[in-house]
């Protein structure tokens, strides 16, 4: 391993590594633009440029950390004056035709522009020139819109259209101050089920989700790390909602606890910096209209006379069923599995299937099984059979139905049916005994993704009232005198 020097530290590096990797790998700060660590080097923004000291300490050599290989002994400085000097240059010809648009710019906040120009530049614009003006508003696709304006040039975006998505559905087209970012004729862009993750890279405001289009600022919310439950893949996610300090006063309370936006959590072993968009898509799962009062055969009930009815109809059973959940934690199937699993034959039911017009299978991340928690809920329980009548005895007479997605006209006629649901469905109202239970970000637990790898997700919003965990219901059934509040 060849030792370099780095602002005069020694560090191992690498025999195929570039000063930009091992820089970082010793934490030791070099700004970029156009490097992604997932993504080739184009070396074109050239504001990691680096000074190499000559034989001897002679006079140094400028060039970029990103695409220079490491060679044994060498001495790197990453902010002495010359680079500074070149940094400072660089910068004011990386803005030249920038405009000042921070203030009414969604990427203010986490834009590497805006942070580098404070650093290495912080003056006026030393140009005379009319700023070069282009396309402002241009929509690549339903979901992303494109300020050509803003745009570095970076090709970060056309760069992962060809190497991770793999659709090659963008590129630069035209040259010099007039190239510009288009997407290719045939609408792969709009059909990239990846599209949103140049929105992320992107590292100006040039590339920006319609969906979060000027919704909000973004120090005003705060990431809670989730799991993605689009897929068997489980990718980690920060799923953004608003400051509890930044709570909207006077408006609609669901403001206050709704999803503003979910990005990738960079998860190597699952998902690396991407997710598809489904993820993005979340909010729109876990917004529909919920399911939030106890029922008795669709009677309002109070929640502790739903359990103890549920309780006695358990207790009473000859022949149990439980149709088990694959969107529930591994905790709360501990829970099933510890207090009320005995008294049922349990069976693993699919709670999602693909949608419409949904990327069902690919070799990138989208997996065929659109639930979270398969692999968890049968290391503990078999699996339903295809044929999901074939799992009732004749003599069956009681279910427990726990999640959505299984149809009530496949259940044996003659047994009585616990329900477990969050969403307002008609089903709730022909159980013998509905208790509306809370969503995956009302509560913190972990899922195993196909892989075998267990993640973890932690709580986003306080469950509506009216609302219960599953698994604080299972402690509850089990115990004769328990008590749950919703
Ligand atoms: S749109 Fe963004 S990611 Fe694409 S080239 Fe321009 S600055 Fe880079
Ligand atoms: S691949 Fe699956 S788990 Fe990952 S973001 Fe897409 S739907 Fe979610
Ligand atoms: S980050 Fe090295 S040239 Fe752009």
């Amino acid at each position: 391993m060849p030792e370099i020097f780095i602002n005069g530290q020694a560090v191992q590096a690498g025999d195929d590594q570039t000063v930009m990797q091992v820089a970082r790998a010793n934490g030791i700060f070099i700004p970029y633009f156009c490097w992604h660590p997932n993504l080739s080097v184009p070396g074109n923004c050239r504001i990691c440029v680096v000074e190499v000291e000559g034989e001897g300490g002679g006079s140094g050599w400028l060039d970029i950390a990103c695409n220079m290989p490491v060679n044994k002994g060498m001495r790197v400085h990453t902010d002495s004056p010359k680079v500074l000097e070149r940094r400072k240059a660089t910068m004011q010809f990386v803005t030249l035709n920038h405009p000042v648009d921070c203030g009414i710019c969604d990427k203010a906040g986490e834009c590497t522009l805006q942070d580098y120009h404070y650093q290495y530049n912080g003056e006026p614009s030393i140009s005379r020139d009319a700023k070069v003006h282009a396309t402002k508003h241009y929509a690549l696709s339903e979901r992303i819109v494109l300020d050509n304006e803003r745009c570095i040039l970076c090709t970060r975006c056309v760069r992962f259209t060809k190497e991770i998505s793999k659709t090659h559905s963008l590129g630069v087209i035209d040259r010099g101050d007039h190239s510009l970012i288009r997407p290719t004729e045939d609408g792969a862009f709009a059909k990239d089920p990846y599209s949103d993750n140049v929105t992320d890279i992107c590292p100006v405001g040039a590339l920006l989700p319609t969906q979060f289009l000027h919704k909000a600022r973004v120090w005003y919310l705060k990431p809670t790390p989730q799991v993605c439950p689009g897929c068997a893949r489980g990718c980690s996610i920060d799923v953004w909602h608003r400051k509890s300090e930044w709570k909207l006063k006077a408006l609609d309370a669901k403001q206050n606890a709704r999803i503003d936006r979910v990005t990738p959590r960079d998860n190597p072993e699952v998902n690396g910096p991407w997710v598809c968009n489904k993820a993005r898509d979340l909010a729109q799962h876990f917004e529909r209209a919920r399911a939030l009062q106890p029922m008795l055969k669709g009677r309002p009930v109070e929640l502790a006379a739903a359990l103890e009815q549920a309780r006695q109809m358990i207790a009473s059973a000859k022949s149990a069923v439980a149709l088990v959940s694959n969107w529930a934690s591994n905790e709360e199937l501990a829970a099933f599995a510890a207090h009320l699993a005995p008294r049922f034959a349990c069976r693993v039911k699919t709670d999602c299937q693909p949608e419409p017009g949904e990327v069902v299978e690919d070799d990138i991340l989208i997996r065929a099984d659109k639930n979270p928690n398969t692999a968890g809920a049968r290391a503990r329980f078999q699996a339903l059979p295809d044929d999901a009548r074939r799992a009732f005895p004749d003599d069956c007479d009681l279910v427990l139905v726990w999640g959505e997605g299984f149809n009530f006209g496949q259940l044996p006629p003659k047994a009585r049916i616990v329900y477990l649901n969050s969403w307002l469905q008609p089903e709730n109202g022909h159980a013998d005994v509905f208790v509306p239970i809370s969503v995956q970000t009302e509560r913190s637990g972990h899922y195993t993704n196909f892989q075998g790898v267990v993640s973890a997700f932690q709580a986003c919003f306080a469950k509506p009232a009216g609302v219960v965990d599953a698994e604080s219901v299972f402690t509850a059934l089990a115990l004769k005198t328990a008590k749950v509040t919703a």
